[in-house]
């Protein structure tokens, strides 16, 4: 190891996933995630049950990390934590952890924005977006369209003004009776149905923003009158159901990018979060991005989730321009991107 090297720790702790990694001069040596399934059973996260979990899985996580990249503690240059935004038990954990660490060790504290690194995920490997590209970050809790101008030059140019993308998949998939997290079962059983089958009302919101909260509502009382007539509806039009509240979801997703594209005529576009795992997402653009001819730039699903190696990425930038924090720094709940 090299006195120039710049090593850094990273821990992700905003959510319901606790996680390190590690990166040397700009280049991610692992990725360690541990998931929290104690919140299945109450459809949804539950932010006590969430910090505990983070506090016992926290330091087995980052000897992970470290055992693994083949470093040693010693030579790390930084360390990196979420300061937000996101759940704020959960982000007290990581910073509280890194605080200590950065102590020990006597090396400087890097905090991240947990939104920024997901739009950096695309710099985790190849290929990567050139700049300015426009990045659509849609999450379970975050649905954002986002200007990108240079590793740590972000502009938020539209976002949800109340459930995210994410929120509205998992929401909707509970209203069918899927486990928590319903968007991947919804994605599932997508596939094997007619997106046309059935019509949801398309939210219009002003500029570049979105809505996701009415969806929900339409599709209960669509499910309530539907089941009147037929008290197993459901199960026998799941495939269809699911295919059809995705198609709306995307629908909703797609128009505003295209109108940001034509706003800013920008043509390199990049997803990012947990919803661009969506398989019909994905398809949407893929075949968009043919016929406009845009770039498009989709991480690995690893990337795509939260993790760690997405704050390192971030970390890593923050290192190189000097952008460090002192022991008094807390963590930010809403911090904005
Ligand atoms: O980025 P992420 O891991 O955590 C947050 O920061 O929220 O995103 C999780 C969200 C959940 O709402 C989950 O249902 C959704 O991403 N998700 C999907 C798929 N995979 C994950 N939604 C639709 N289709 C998928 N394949
Ligand atoms: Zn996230």
């Amino acid at each position: 190891m090299g006195t120039k090297d710049i090593t850094i720790l990273a821990i992700e702790s905003s959510c319901d996933e606790t996680s390190a990694s590690i990166i040397l001069n700009g280049k991610v040596l692992n990725n360690i995630v541990a998931t929290q399934s104690v919140h299945e059973k109450y459809g949804g996260v539950v932010p006590e049950l969430a910090s505990r979990a983070h506090q016992e899985n926290l330091i087995p996580v980052v000897h992970e990390a470290i055992k693994t990249s083949g470093i040693s503690k010693i030579d790390l240059s930084a360390v990196a934590f979420t300061r937000g935004p996101g759940l704020m038990g959960s982000l007290l954990v990581g910073v509280s952890f890194a605080k200590a660490f950065a102590k020990a060790l006597d090396i400087p504290l890097i905090d991240v924005n947990h939104m920024q690194a997901h739009v950096l995920a695309h710099f985790i490997e190849d290929p990567k977006p050139k700049f300015p590209f426009i990045c659509l970050t849609v999450s379970g809790g975050h649905t954002q369209l986002v200007l990108v101008k240079d590793y740590l030059d972000m502009e938020v140019i539209g976002q949800t003004q109340d459930d995210a993308v994410g929120e509205a998949f998992d929401k909707t998939a509970k209203l069918l009776g899927l486990p928590y997290p319903g968007g991947p079962l919804v994605d599932k059983y997508a596939k094997e149905g007619n997106p046309k089958a059935f019509s949801f009302p398309i939210t219009r919101m002003p500029g570049l923003n979105y809505s996701f909260s009415g969806i929900k509502t339409a599709v209960l009382y669509f499910l309530r009158d539907r089941i009147q007539e037929n008290p197993k509806f459901i199960e026998e039009n799941l495939n269809d159901l699911c295919a059809s509240i995705q198609h709306t979801l995307i629908e909703m997703l797609v128009i505003k990018l295209k109108e940001a594209v034509k706003q800013y005529g920008v043509t390199e576009i990049a997803i990012a979060g947990g919803v661009s795992a969506n398989s019909g997402l994905r398809s949407s653009l893929t075949e968009l991005a043919k016929k406009r001819a845009w770039n498009l730039y989709i991480p690995k699903f690893e990337y795509c989730t939260d993790n760690a190696a997405m704050i390192a990425m971030a970390a890593h930038y923050k290192y190189l321009r000097g952008e460090f924090v002192g022991m008094d720094v807390t963590p930010l709940a809403k911090m904005k991107l």
